[in-house]
């Protein structure tokens, strides 16, 4: 017997204020063109003055707990994955529990960046399969609008701000691939890559909030390399192939590194989601973002195999195999 987190309810939330790069290249010097070619990205959408990281989690949070079936009082543990919260402190988790009801059970961030979610799961998964929690609201959250240097052209075209999430329960499965749930999760990081993508700010350091700094070059290279070895270390621990999976749901930063990794890894464009086009790179939340655009238009259903890969500043990376 084995105790599985399976995804009863995947929620989204995405603030109304869509900014296509047309819009864009009006206040940062940048072209429709230039952002398509090397990234995908068509549009974005930002948070509205006053919009927070938790009221995206609260949204995108209640509509996976409702698409689940659950209430807030079924809910063990509230978990946000999350570079952008509200305070410092409490975590922004907290004041989704606050929202949504639930006081008295845990509820904590993580601070991942761009592979949060990957990360978020493999600790809630955890909760489950030591038995501490049965269910579980998992939310991916970010306003990464309010970290980006709107000079630097290099990166403010490529973020978004979005929320998604997923409602988990504990099951009991077979111990098999067959079963329904988070059958494996692999994670890495190398703070020895620190200086290639991070926030020029905090708390400890300069007291203020920073923004994203970036080598693209370097990034784009390292993610191919990292993202494509944690599919494989993914496929092998379970000892399947990649034709077993049916839908690939990576991390969404740019569309040519969606394909890079799509074909380092031989697997079909057909099965992979792609959002990126439409809500740029959401950090934390791009996962569950496109992980819900899949279920809500019919292309990932009940059983099928989903393999999640991301990467981000740290550098962090990782991968998650679910059978939803
Ligand atoms: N609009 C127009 N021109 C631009 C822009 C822009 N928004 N940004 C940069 N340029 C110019 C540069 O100034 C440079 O001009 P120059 O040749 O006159 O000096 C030229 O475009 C090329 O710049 P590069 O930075 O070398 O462009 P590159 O081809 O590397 O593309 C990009 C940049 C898109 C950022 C790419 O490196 C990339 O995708 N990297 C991956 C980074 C990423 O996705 N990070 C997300 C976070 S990490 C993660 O989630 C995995």
């Amino acid at each position: 017997m084995t105790i599985r987190s399976v995804i009863r309810g995947v929620g989204s939330y995405l603030p109304a204020n869509v900014v296509t790069n047309e819009e864009l290249s009006k206040t940062v010097d940048t072209s429709d063109l230039w952002i398509q070619e090397r990234t995908g990205i068509k549009q974005r959408h930002i948070a509205a003055d006053g919009e927070m990281t938790s009221d995206l989690a609260i949204a995108a949070g209640r509509q996976a707990m409702e698409r689940a079936g659950l209430t807030s009082d079924d809910i063990d543990l509230f978990v946000v994955a999350t570079a952008t919260p509200d305070q410092t402190f409490p975590a922004t988790a907290a004041k989704v529990q606050a929202a949504l009801g639930r006081p008295g059970v845990p509820s904590f961030d993580i601070q991942a960046v761009c592979s949060g979610f990957v990360y978020g799961l493999s600790v809630v998964d955890n909760f489950m399969k030591c038995g501490q929690v049965k269910s579980a609201l998992f939310i991916g959250a970010e306003t990464f609008s309010r970290i980006l240097d709107w000079e630097d052209r290099g990166t403010c075209v490529l973020f978004g701000d979005g929320a998604g999430a997923v409602a988990l329960t504990a099951e009991t499965g077979q111990g098999s691939t067959a079963d329904r749930g988070v059958l494996s999760t692999h994670l890495h990081s190398d703070g020895t890559q620190h200086d290639l993508l991070y926030v020029d700010g905090g708390v400890s350091s300069t007291q203020t909030t920073g923004h994203v700094r970036m080598e693209g070059r370097e990034v784009f290279r390292h993610a191919v390399v990292n993202l494509a070895s944690t599919v494989r270390e993914a496929l092998e621990a379970n000892d399947i192939t990649i034709d077993d999976v049916d839908w690939l749901v990576p991390h969404q930063a740019n569309k040519r590194i969606l394909e890079s990794t799509a074909k380092k890894l031989r697997i079909s464009g057909d099965k992979v989601i792609v959002t990126v086009d439409q809500h740029a790179n959401t950090s934390a939340a791009s996962i569950p973002l496109a992980l819900a655009t899949g279920v809500d238009d019919g292309r990932i259903q009940t059983g099928q195999l989903v393999l999640m890969e991301a990467m981000g500043g740290g550098f962090t990376w990782g991968s998650a195999l679910v059978r939803m």
